[in-house]
């Protein structure tokens, strides 16, 4: 009798330890409870810039040059504008996803590709991983300028 007390006892238990870890349980702290990532790293991904950028509607045609030339000898060899290659086509990655992401993974492509389910999505259909760019912050915002020209100008 005692056994089955015991048995009733634990049943509730793990289903209530089942329930309350349900995908419906997201909390309130911006934090994902699964990937552990907060709503503006799921948003735009982990990196370096954790808050919103401030981006004229302007394209600064300096940083469109400077940013071609290192796209041309950093990230060419693997990305086409308009076609899958290595890795996906970048000419309209401006629409497609955030200034923020953008940033983010080119500047830490290994902790998206590993920790976020977009990046784990983009490396299950490329399967190469991107490897760490050498580019700093201000490298990297003239590339997204030039990635912005591009996606304006085709
Ligand atoms: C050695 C090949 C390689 C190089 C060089 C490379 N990438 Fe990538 N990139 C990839 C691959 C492959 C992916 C898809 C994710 C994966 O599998 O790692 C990717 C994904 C991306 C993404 C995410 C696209 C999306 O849809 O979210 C961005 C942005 C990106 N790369 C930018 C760059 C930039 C900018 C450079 C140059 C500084 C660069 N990459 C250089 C291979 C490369």
């Amino acid at each position: 009798m005692r056994h089955v007390t015991t048995s009733i006892l634990l049943l509730t238990l793990i289903a209530f330890g089942i329930f309350s870890c349900g995908p419906g349980d997201s909390g309130d702290n911006g934090n994902n409870e699964e990937s552990g990532l907060s709503e503006f790293e799921q948003q735009h991904g982990i990196g370096p810039i954790d808050e919103p950028m401030d981006i004229p509607e302007s394209i600064d045609m300096d940083k469109v040059e400077q940013g071609r030339q290192l796209y041309r000898s950093r990230c060419s060899s693997c990305h086409r504008m308009d076609q899958r290659h290595v890795g996906p086509p970048l000419g309209q990655v401006t629409e497609s996803r955030s200034p923020e992401w953008i940033m983010n993974f080119t500047l830490n492509p290994g902790d998206n590709i590993r920790n976020h389910p977009v990046g784990q999505n983009l490396l299950r259909e490329y399967l190469t991983e991107m490897p760490q760019q050498n580019v700093d912050k201000d490298q990297t915002r003239a590339i997204l300028e030039y990635l912005r020209y591009q996606a304006q100008d085709g």
